[in-house]
Order: structure tokens, then sequence, then C-alpha cells
């Protein structure tokens, strides 16, 4: 049956259907679309615009509709998109009241309410698996609470860090997610239903109540913007964005680290896989693959802002590209958060390995210029005779610590005997004071 051809002449060609619905990927929103027609059904009943009876009708026809499509006995197909299948099954099982459903309301609202009902969903269960993260997180932080690695700037030794304190870096970073997250849900939360087409209804229509009914916390406030908005999609996928580019930091770490160059940490064999020739090789694939798939959510972000971008207001058909990119990025920031959970739960340190690191060529030079401002030289002055030190282990194949005292007395009258013991890492890290700083206990 199709309803929408009663002002052509002709039927619409099959390969323009087949080019044009959206059912193949707009049917996972099925539960959302069946849930909004129920609340709008019950809404057009209390509102006096259809009959209590037939509302009833309605809502009894729409939850079996629900049964048939979750234990497979309704095969979706044939239509412009999954709205149009739900309503056509609609009118085949309870006839005329089937007819009244889409009263007040038009594809354009509707398609933005299963929308928001989707992402309002997904960012739901996205916060959920970030917090995951985040504890898996400072599981192994605290495990490895004392463990001390190098501190890199420009992938170059920095100064000594605990390797907890990095990696709580990421704990911070999925925090922020989560709050953007959190933040964007305001913005999506809004009932776009009443808008429909574009300008509104004569109908009596009772917008809170349908909010209500669905658990939104407001209702859209202008009916043109209400159909042509995507901004809480595109805001979605920003965030979604950003996680992806958190996950591809840790993962790039993470495979560095696992080389053997690094030897810092293994990760476990049931998340690695072999070379097809080279027998020898236990290969980081699942970091890569996130770090990789990073791309994809980029792209994603990209190809919905430029669909959006030329757009006159308010609905066009353009808009039905919105949920591909969508739906893309929600179950590949899933997917990677869950298998990253799994992945750093087993993660082995090999703390002597980083230890060995930190202690290897001068990353306590900054320790050592702090000493002398402590003891009263200007730290631009301090600074060029730590370099000069530097110059000199370099020229004679010395570490900082086997200099004799008389040789860094030999550069500055300031440093003392208590010298040496500022060029401990341990020291190093344990004296830092300000607060954010990689000192176990802060002063
Ligand atoms: N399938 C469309 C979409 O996903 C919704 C239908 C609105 N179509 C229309 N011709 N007004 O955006």
């Amino acid at each position: 049956m199709n309803f929408l051809r009663k002002r052509f002449n002709k039927g619409l060609r099959k390969e323009v259907l087949e080019f044009s619905s959206s059912l193949k990927f707009d049917k996972r929103l099925y539960k959302y679309d069946i849930d909004g027609s129920i609340a709008h059904a019950k809404m057009l009943g209390k509102c006096g615009i259809i009959s209590k009876r037939e509302s009833c009708r309605i809502v009894k026809g729409l939850e079996e509709i629900h049964q048939e499509i979750e234990n497979g006995k309704l095969k979706l197909r044939n239509a412009e998109d999954i709205h149009m299948a739900i309503e056509a099954r609609l009118i085949q099982k309870i006839g005329s009241p089937g007819k009244k459903l889409h009263t007040a309301r038009s594809r354009n609202d509707q398609v933005v309410l299963d929308f928001r009902m989707f992402l309002r969903d997904a960012v739901g269960e996205i916060i959920k698996l970030l917090r995951n993260l985040q504890e898996v997180i400072l599981g192994v932080a605290r495990k490895n609470l004392s463990v001390i690695m190098p501190g890199y700037t420009h992938l170059q030794h920095a100064q000594p860090v605990l390797f907890s304190h990095h990696i709580m870096s990421y704990f911070f970073m999925l925090n922020r997610d989560a709050q953007r997250l959190r933040d964007c849900l305001k913005r999506i939360n809004v009932m776009p239903l009443g808008a429909c087409a574009l300008a509104g209804t004569s109908l009596p229509i009772d917008r809170k109540y349908v909010a209500r009914l669905l658990g939104f916390s407001s209702v859209s406030e202008n009916s043109i913007d209400t159909v042509s908005d995507r901004d809480f999609a595109i805001e979605t996928l920003g965030h979604l964005v950003l996680i992806m580019v958190h996950l591809s930091r840790l993962s790039e770490e993470l495979i560095l680290w696992s080389s053997s160059e690094f030897n810092f940490i293994e990760i476990d064999e049931s998340f690695c896989t072999g070379s097809s020739i080279m027998p020898q090789k236990k290969n980081p694939d699942i970091p890569e693959l996130i770090r990789g798939k990073a791309g994809r959510v980029f792209g994603d972000l990209a190809t919905l802002t430029m669909t959006m971008k030329g757009l006159p207001l308010s609905y066009n058909r353009d808009m039905q590209e919105d949920k591909e990119p969508v739906f893309d990025a929600v179950d590949t920031v899933k997917e990677c958060l869950k298998i990253y959970i799994s992945l750093l739960k087993n993660i082995k340190v090999n703390k002597d390995k980083m230890y060995l690191a930190a202690n290897d060529g001068f990353s306590v030079a900054t320790d050592l210029t702090d000493y002398l401002v402590k003891k009263g030289v200007p730290f631009r002055q301090a600074y060029s005779i730590v370099a000069q030190i530097v110059m000199h282990c370099i020229k004679n194949g010395k570490r900082i610590d086997e200099l004799s005292l008389n040789e860094f007395r030999s550069f500055c009258v300031k440093f003392k005997a208590d010298v040496y013991k500022n060029l401990n890492v341990k020291f190093s890290i344990e004296s830092k004071k300000s607060v954010g700083g990689t000192a176990t206990i802060r002063g």
C-alpha cells in the first residue's frame, strides 16, 4: 500500500524507491518510532482529536507490531523509511483507526523525534562505558602507583614521572568527554513533535504531555528550527571525535611502549595477532585498529557537517543522510571503548624497563636547575650552568651523577655534597610540590 502516491498518475520506479529508501539503515529506529507513535496516539486521544477507543486500538496495534519486529515475524521492506513501514503495517492490521495516527504530525518532526531518542540512549550508554574505562584506568594506576617512567616531550626524555600519573592523564581526558556528553544531553533531550512539517498545526495538541510521556525535559520552541536542526547530532559527533582522539593517542602510546625498543608494557597475547610470514611477530592490532577507526569517526563528523552546511530551511531530503554517520560513529565509539576496557585490564607493566629508561639520559637536569635556584641562583643563570654541565657530560661520556663534587663546583660554587640526592629519579618525582604534579603525595 502506498498512500503517498495519490497525487501522482505514475507509481514510484522500483530503482527510485531502492535509491531513496532509508529503510535499510533507519529500521534500527523501530523501537523509538513505535514508542513515539504510542505517545502521540495517547495525546491525540487525551486531547479529543481522535476517540479514546481509536487511541487504544492504535496503541495496542503498535505494541503488537513491536512484538512482530522483535521476534522476526514482520519483514520490513518496500517502504520509503521505517516511519512509513510501521504506519502501513498498522493500517493493514487495524484498519481505519490506523489512518488517524499521522494526524497533527509529519515525518519531518517524527524523524527528529526518533533520532533524538536514539541519541539520548546512545549517549547514555557511551557515558557509562567512559565511566567503566575510567575505573579500569584508575585500577591500572593504583596497581602501579609507584612505577617510575621517563616523561616525554617531543618524544625525548624530559623529566621522570610516575607511570600512574601518566596513565591518569587519560582518566581526566575521558572525564571531560563524559562531562561534555552529559551537557550535550540537555540539547538532545528536547521534544520536537508538534512542529509537524515545519509550521505547527491547527489541531489542539498537547506537546508537553507527549514530552512527559517520553521523558523529554522540554519542548522545542520554533517549529522551523525544529525540523531543520541537526546541531544536536553534529555536537554529539564532535564529542565522539574527541573521545576517539583520546583513544587514538593512548593507542599510539601503547603501540610504542609495546615495541621491543621501549618494552615498557606487554599487551596480553589474546589481544595480539601474528604475521602470516614472520613467525616471531606479536602485533598490537587492537590499538592500531582503534587509531585507524578514529579516522572513520572524524569522517562521520565531516559527512554530517558537509551535508548540513548549504541547506536552506527547513527540511530537505539531504537530511536523510544524517543517520548513517551518526550510527557509524556511535557503534565505532562503543566498540572501541568496550575493547579498551578489557585490553587495559590485561596489560602488563614492565616496571624495571621503565625505571631503567627513566634513569637514562639527563632527565634530572631540571632538578639540578631547581637545586641551584633554591641556593639563590637566578633561574636563567642556573639553566645555563646546567646546560654547560650537560654538554660537559656528553663530551666526556658521563652521566650527571658520575661527576665529582669538584667537577660540579667548577661550574658553580653553590654546589654542595647534597647535590647527589637531587640526582635521583625517585627524589625528583617526590620533590614536586605543585598541585597536579607527579609526586605521590603533594605537600
Ligand atoms: N526518511 C526521511 C529522513 O530520514 C524522513 C522522511 C521525511 N521525508 C519527506 N519527504 N518529508 O529524513
